[in-house]
């Protein structure tokens, strides 16, 4: 344990499944042993493309979804401090401030965000989208974050932030620690159809919160060597997404070993394949229930660890602002003014 922080979060957009599992979460499991942990609720972020009255009536639910889906996964609450984004004020307070630290050029030069706007159906670029990354240096900056491990999709912006903040110590004087980009990439899972990319929007996913029954549908129905029309014909198995999440989740090696060599050459049934793969994520997925189960036997626990993640994390960044106005010398311009009103209101008083 160093005393370094690590930050890294979400849009609130719904539950956690296994690709998040194997994407990020395992990840900050491991991390949060490491380093003093916080992860932000970015519903800020999730306004930048989805800010429907239906959308923002979802935060809380969602929110409180995702926490719990961590904590299953075995985020300690002791370790790991959660906050919601738009609870903080400050935050878009310094997204002001950081915004004069980088040209739109640079900004508009980043393809993620490209791929946000049209992902959304978005025909122009909105202001706020485009300023994604300036929001997010305000996220990791506001807790002066040392390490951000995120996926690929979210370098650039770590890459912006890290030069808003040597901007920031360049102009204004040493603020900030520089964070270091970790790639939190341990691998990307397929979807059960056998798409790139597991996603709750193409509805190809195993949830953290699935029933032992849902996985064992969701397993029956995967997609998998489409060549395979008989339990005699050799398959493959490179690719196979129902080989894929044997090697991810099973915990069998010599089980899966023994899959692969008869499917290859033809001397298993994809039934037994599939049954032996669901039973394999059921026994993973087990240990996660149950501490699912003990967190919810305590109504209102996970709301009230977001809600003193956030207040304790709100007085810190208080005080990150205090410091930033100061360095800015912005504290300085309207203490100046204050002063002369407040002498001038003594002279009146006393001339009266
Ligand atoms: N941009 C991240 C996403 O893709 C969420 C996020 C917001 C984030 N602020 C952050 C990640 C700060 C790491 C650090 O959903």
């Amino acid at each position: 344990m160093t005393d370094q922080r690590m930050l890294t979060g979400d849009r609130p957009t719904g539950k956690l499944h296994l690709g998040h599992y194997v994407g990020s979460i395992a990840n900050r499991v491991k991390l949060q042993h490491q380093y003093e942990t916080s992860l932000i609720l970015a519903d800020l972020h999730m306004l930048t493309t989805k800010n429907a009255r239906s959308d923002i009536a979802e935060i809380s639910g969602n929110a409180r979804q995702m926490v719990l889906d961590s904590l299953a996964a075995g985020i300690e609450p002791e370790r790991a401090t959660f906050y919601l984004q738009s609870a903080i004020p400050e935050i878009g307070e310094l997204n002001t401030l950081f915004q004069n630290l980088i040209t739109v050029p640079r900004l508009e030069r980043i393809p993620s965000l490209k791929d946000m706007a049209s992902d959304a159906s978005k025909e122009e670029m909105p202001y706020g989208l485009l300023g994604y990354p300036v929001l997010q240096a305000a996220d990791i900056l506001c807790v002066k974050a040392n390490v951000v491990p995120v996926g690929k999709d979210n370098h650039a912006h770590v890459e912006v932030t890290r030069e808003i903040a040597r901007r920031f110590n360049h102009l204004y004087g040493e603020t900030f620690p520089v964070p270091e980009l970790v790639t939190s990439e341990v691998s990307t899972l397929v979807g059960t159809d056998g798409h790139a990319k597991a996603s709750k929007s193409l509805g190809n996913v195993i949830y953290l919160a699935d029933s032992a029954e849902e996985v064992r549908k969701k397993v029956a129905a995967m997609y998998t060597d489409p060549n395979r029309v008989r339990a005699d014909v050799p398959g493959t198995v490179e690719g196979n997404p129902v080989f894929i999440y044997h090697d991810a989740f099973n915990d069998d090696p010599d089980q899966v070993a023994d899959l692969k060599e008869r499917y290859q050459a033809g001397t298993v049934g994809d039934v037994e394949v599939k049954d032996k793969l669901a039973a394999a994520i059921n026994r993973f997925l087990d240990p996660i229930r149950e501490r699912r189960a003990a967190f919810e036997a305590q109504p209102g626990l996970v709301d009230q660890i977001i809600v003193e993640g956030t207040e304790r994390t709100r007085r810190e960044v208080q005080q990150v602002v205090f410091e930033v106005r100061k360095a800015m010398g912005l504290a300085g311009a309207y203490n100046q003014l204050r002063r002369k009103a407040e002498r001038a209101q003594k002279k009146a008083a006393a001339e009266s």
